[in-house]
Formats: structure tokens, sequence, C-alpha cells
């Protein structure tokens, strides 16, 4: 039984976010989505709110549970019993800090090894930053983020915008 996890804060998830999640969840035969509840930064999204948009985009896949996480990502991996860590790496400048996360949470867990995907061209541009600043300048977001979550990303854009 192969279990892995791909953490992330998924503020809100993105398209390159779920384009991972499709392929990883084809490899491995249970996958987590692990939602970072990091007390220190301030997200767009409540993580309810983030767990519950994950849940409903990834609906059809049946081996994909989504949880939340806080502490160390492997604490979380020991709890689950999950002995593989899955990251998308979109360009060359992301290797650098993916390889340096990676490496110590090897060091820390050795029972846990990072398995990088390659992001689908398509999306290699594309982050939750991006879609938060297109959103808050009104900008079309449809090609970014899942097409049931359009309206609600653009009103909580909206919302901290008008605050
Ligand atoms: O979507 P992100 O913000 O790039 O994801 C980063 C994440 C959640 C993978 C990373 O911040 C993380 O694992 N945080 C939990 C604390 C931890 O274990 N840090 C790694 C030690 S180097």
């Amino acid at each position: 039984m192969i279990r892995a996890i791909y953490p992330g804060s998924f503020d809100p998830v993105t398209l390159g976010h779920l384009d991972i999640i499709r392929r990883a969840s084809q490899k491995v035969d249970e996958l987590i989505v692990g939602v970072l509840n990091n007390g220190g930064k301030t997200p767009l999204f409540s993580i309810d709110e983030r767990v519950s948009m994950l849940k409903e985009v990834t609906g059809g896949l049946s081996n994909v549970k989504i949880l939340s996480f806080s502490g160390l990502l492997v604490d979380f991996a020991r709890q689950t019993e999950a002995t593989i860590v899955v990251r998308g790496l979109r360009a060359i400048s992301d290797f650098e800090y993916e390889l340096q996360m990676a490496q110590t949470n090897h060091k820390l867990n050795p029972q846990v090894d990072t398995m990088f995907l390659a992001t689908s061209l398509q999306y290699s541009y594309l982050s939750s930053t991006i879609v938060k600043e297109v959103a808050s300048f009104d900008g079309d977001i449809s090609e970014f983020v899942p097409g049931t979550l359009v309206e609600r990303v653009k009103e909580k854009v909206r919302e901290r915008r008008d605050r």
C-alpha cells in the first residue's frame, strides 16, 4: 500500500494543483492532499474553506483524501503512515527551495521521500498568488481555477479589498 501526501497551502486550489492531484493519484494507492493550517500566515481562505473547495473539485477521485494539518509535514506523514511527499515543479526557480525542503524532511524522517512531478506546460506560470493578484484587479481567472470556484474566489478577493 503506497500512501502519498501532496502538501500545500492551496489558497486557493488552482488548475495546476488539480493537474498534479490527478496525475499523482494515478501513481499511488492513496493520495492525501494535506492542507497547511499555519497560524503564522494570513490566508485569503480559512482552512475549512480551503478543505471544502478541495473536496468539491476532487470529488470524482476515489483514492484522494483531503485533510488539514499543522506543524511539521514529517509528523503528519508519520500520523497518516505516508511515505511519499509529492510536489510539483514549475520551473528551475522552484527547485532550490523544494530540494532544501525535500532533504530536510528526509533528514527529519528517513521514511519519507519526496517525488517531484513536472508541472504540465499549460500551468507552468500558475500559482495561487498569481490568481489572487489577477482577481484583485477584476481580471479573468477562469483559466486558472476550477470553474465552480471562479465566483467564490472573486467574491473573497472583493470582500478583502472592501474591508
Ligand atoms: O503551497 P506551499 O505554500 O508552497 O506549501 C508549502 C508546504 C505546506 C509544503 C510547506 O510550507 C510545509 O510543509 N510546511 C509545514 C512545516 C514543515 O514541515 N516545513 C518543512 C520543513 S523544511
